[in-house]
């Protein structure tokens, strides 16, 4: 396991994925009874965007330095903005929050919050950065096994499925963890992130999932160039089951913004599957 999200944090798929979460949790948590809320792929909740790694790869300064510092960004990101500035106490953009961080300032009191994830190394940050946050547990373990075993099986549940994808199998196991957490409960709602290479592997995942789950999904694409080379990350991909319908408006708007504003010729596409 080579992967390490400080060198990724803030870039553009983050702040798709991230605004979408926002969104989707305000709509979860503004009616409705408590909410069990499962991050498979966690990471350690908090990110130094002076760290050597982030100043390395330069993603955030592509990405979330650029949407703090847009004129008019559409209302959607507006929840992520106001979450990224309170982090950073209104004062320069120090750090950029991960799932964990925003998933548990957005809950309720009632809610609870699983946080999985698979480094030690990560775990021991991701404990330390959710340490006075009472409702939610973090567990050194694989996210996909946890979701399988932790999905409530009565009432309202999401489960955020984020991997590396270092792993061939990433593909096919988020395919199994999605049946096996809808077997146990029909109602649970999912928010899968891929990346966008290649349209055939991404076709082929969606066909394979459509097959397993059996239920209409929400895509959000965000391409931010074409899908030319495969060897490159060319955008990305949200899968929602379960979503509210009315979550389709500010997930174009998060899309078409990001690929027009942050990508090379890139476009959006949000649609039913
Ligand atoms: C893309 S990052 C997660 C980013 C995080 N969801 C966010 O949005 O801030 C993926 C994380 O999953 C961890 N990981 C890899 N395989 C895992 C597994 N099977 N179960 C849990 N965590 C895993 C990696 O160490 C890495 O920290």
């Amino acid at each position: 396991m080579n992967y390490r999200h400080a060198f990724h944090a803030g870039n553009f798929a983050d702040l798709v994925k991230h605004a979408a979460l926002l969104q989707l949790l305000d709509r979860l948590t503004a009616q409705g009874g408590p909410l069990t809320v499962i991050d498979t792929h966690a990471g350690r909740g908090l990110y130094d965007l002076q760290g050597a790694e982030a100043r390395k790869s330069g993603e955030a300064e592509a990405g979330i330095v650029r949407l703090m510092a847009a004129k008019d960004p559409p209302e959607a990101f507006a929840p992520l903005t106001a979450a990224v500035a309170k982090l950073n106490g209104g004062g320069d953009l120090r750090r950029y929050p991960g799932s964990p961080w925003l998933i548990a300032q957005a809950l309720r009191a009632a809610d609870r919050h699983v946080a999985c994830e698979l480094r030690p190394d990560e775990h021991a940050a991701l404990r330390q950065a959710m340490k006075d946050r009472r409702n939610v547990e973090t567990l050194c373990a694989d996210g996909y096994e946890a979701a399988e075993a932790r999905t409530p099986k009565d009432g309202r549940a999401l489960v955020l499925i984020d991997p590396p994808f270092e792993r061939a199998d990433d593909y096919a196991r988020i395919v199994e963890t999605a049946e096996a957490v809808r077997r146990r409960n029909p109602r649970a709602q999912l928010l899968i992130w891929l990346p966008l290479k290649d349209l055939a592997t991404f076709d082929g995942f969606l066909a394979d999932f459509e097959d397993a789950v059996e239920a209409p999904a929400l895509v959000a694409e965000t391409r931010i160039r074409p899908l030319t080379d495969p060897m490159k990350m060319n955008g990305c991909a949200l899968v929602l089951l379960g979503a509210p319908a009315e979550l389709a408006a500010p997930l174009e708007a998060i899309c078409r913004w990001t690929a027009e504003t942050l990508g090379e010729a890139g476009e959006a596409r949000v649609y039913q599957a």
